[in-house]
C-alpha cells in the first residue's frame, strides 16, 4: 500500500483550520484566526483590477516579483527604516511570509543544522525547518510577560546553529522585542555566525510606547538578516498572499533558488495590487494603528469584564488571556468549551509549542481583534457568562 512520507506524517490539520470548523457549526463569533472581517482601500483592489483588465500580470511575471512592487519594497523599506534594498538581487516577492519563511529555511539550512525557534512560534516554521532537514532547537518566552530567558537563549546557541527565526512584533502573543533583546540576539548570532530569519508582517502594528525595531538595522546585522513581510496584515488582504523577503544578495540567492523551484512566481494582478498599496503615505499606516489599538483597548476591557486574565499586547492584533480563575482543563478543552457553550471562538496555542513546552501555552487562550467593533462586542457580551465561573 503507498503511503505519504513520513516526513509529512506528523503535521496534521492546523489548529486554524479546525477551530473554524467547530466555530462554523456553533455559530460563534470568530475571535480566532487573524483574519480581517473588512479589506483593505478600495484604490489596492482597482489597482488590481486594473492589471487583471489591462492585461497586466495576466502572464506570467517576473519569479523575483513585478518590478513595481520589488521598488515599493525598497522603498517602503527605506523609508521606515533606512535600509538600502536592491530591487534586483536583494528583494523575491513570495506567496505571502508564510512561503516567504519557508524559502529562506530552505534556501539557508543544511540538512542536520539547528535552527532555534522562540516560543510559541508561529505554526509553519516547525514544518519549514524539518522539510529542510533541519533539528528544531527551542527557547520559551513564558507568561505573563512573554519574554525569554537570555540564559536559556545563550544556551541554544552552538557550532551547529545556523538560524534563528525570529517574529516581532509577535503572534501570538503581542510583544514587540526590545533593542536590548535584540541586541542580545544579534550579539548571539554574530559570535556563532547565524543567520537571522525574522518574521515581521505585523511591523506596522505596535501601541502605546512601543516601536517596531527590525534586527537588520543594528550594526553588522543586515548582512545575516532575511526579513519577511507581508500584504497581508499591513493592507487587509490577507487572500491574497502577496509576501517578500529582503536582505543582502549573498543571502538572497538561496531564497531565489528555492522560490524559482516550487512556485516561480507570484499572482500578478495581486502584485499590481499591493505595489499601489507600497505608495499609500505615511497616514494611511498611523490611521491603521489607531483604529487597531481602539479594538485592542475594547477587547482588553471585555477580556477582564469576564475574568479572564489577559497580558496586555504591545502589538499585532492578538491577546493572550489565561483562563485558569474560569475553567479546569487545557487550553484545547477550554477553546471547544468556549465555542459551543460561550459561543467564541479563540485559538488554543499549545500548537505553537514543542512538545516539551506545551504546558506553558496550556492555560491561555489567543483572541484576535483584527475584527470591528460590533463583533468584539458580540463576544464581550458572551464573554460574560465565564463570569459566574469566577
Ligand atoms: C507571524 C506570522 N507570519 C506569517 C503569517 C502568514 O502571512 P501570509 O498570509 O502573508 O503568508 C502569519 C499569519 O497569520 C503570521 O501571523
Amino acid at each position: 500500500m503507498p503511503s505519504i512520507a513520513r516526513r509529512v506524517q506528523p503535521f496534521g490539520t492546523t489548529i486554524f483550520a479546525q477551530i473554524n470548523t467547530l466555530a462554523a457549526r456553533y455559530g460563534a463569533v470568530n475571535l480566532g484566526q487573524g483574519r480581517p472581517d473588512v479589506d483593505g482601500p478600495a484604490s489596492i483592489i482597482e489597482a488590481a483590477v486594473d492589471a487583471l483588465t489591462s492585461g497586466r500580470g495576466n502572464q506570467y511575471p517576473s519569479g523575483l516579483g513585478v518590478l513595481e512592487l520589488r521598488e515599493g519594497i525598497a522603498r517602503h523599506v527605506e523609508h521606515f527604516y533606512g535600509l538600502k534594498v536592491d530591487v534586483e538581487s536583494g528583494v523575491v516577492v513570495t506567496n505571502g511570509a508564510a512561503e516567504g519563511v519557508y524559502s529562506a529555511v530552505q534556501g539557508i539550512v543544511n540538512e542536520g543544522d539547528e535552527v532555534i525557534l522562540i516560543e510559541p512560534f508561529f505554526d509553519t516554521y516547525l514544518p519549514s525547518v524539518i522539510n529542510a532537514g533541519g533539528v528544531p532547537v527551542y527557547v520559551p518566552m513564558r507568561p505573563p510577560q512573554w519574554t525569554f530567558d537570555p540564559d536559556e537563549l545563550r544556551a541554544a546557541f552552538n557550532e551547529r546553529t545556523a538560524a534563528i527565526i525570529l517574529n516581532t512584533p509577535h503572534n501570538p502573543t503581542g510583544r514587540v522585542f526590545t533593542r536590548e533583546e535584540l541586541q542580545l540576539i544579534a550579539d548571539l548570532c554574530i559570535a556563532h555566525d547565524v543567520v537571522v530569519i525574522s518574521d515581521e508582517v505585523y511591523e506596522h502594528l505596535t501601541y502605546d510606547h512601543h516601536h517596531h525595531i527590525p534586527i537588520a538595522t543594528l550594526p553588522n546585522m543586515f548582512e545575516r538578516t532575511l526579513t519577511i513581510s507581508s500584504g497581508a496584515k499591513t493592507f487587509s488582504f490577507t487572500g491574497w498572499k502577496v509576501g517578500w523577503v529582503y536582505g543582502h544578495p549573498d543571502l538572497m540567492t538561496g531564497v531565489w533558488r528555492i522560490h524559482q523551484n516550487i512556485v516561480y512566481a507570484v499572482n500578478g494582478p495581486a502584485q499590481y495590487g499591493i505595489a499601489h498599496a507600497l505608495t499609500l503615505d505615511d497616514s494611511y499606516y498611523n490611521a491603521l494603528r489607531t483604529s487597531y489599538n481602539e479594538r485592542r483597548l475594547q477587547l482588553l476591557e471585555a477580556l477582564q469584564a469576564s475574568g479572564l486574565k489577559p497580558s496586555t499586547p504591545e502589538g499585532a492584533f492578538y491577546i493572550m488571556a489565561d483562563f485558569s480563575e474560569v475553567f479546569d482543563g487545557d487550553d484545547l478543552a477550554f477553546a471547544e468549551f468556549l465555542i459551543r457553550e460561550v459561543g467564541v471562538a479563540t485559538i488554543p496555542p499549545s500548537s505553537f509549542f514543542s512538545d516539551a513546552n506545551r504546558c506553558i501555552g496550556s492555560k491561555s487562550v489567543r483572541f484576535s481583534y483584527c475584527k470591528q467593533a460590533r463583533v468584539i462586542d458580540a463576544a464581550a457580551e458572551r464573554l460574560l457568562k465565564l463570569k459566574s465561573r469566577v
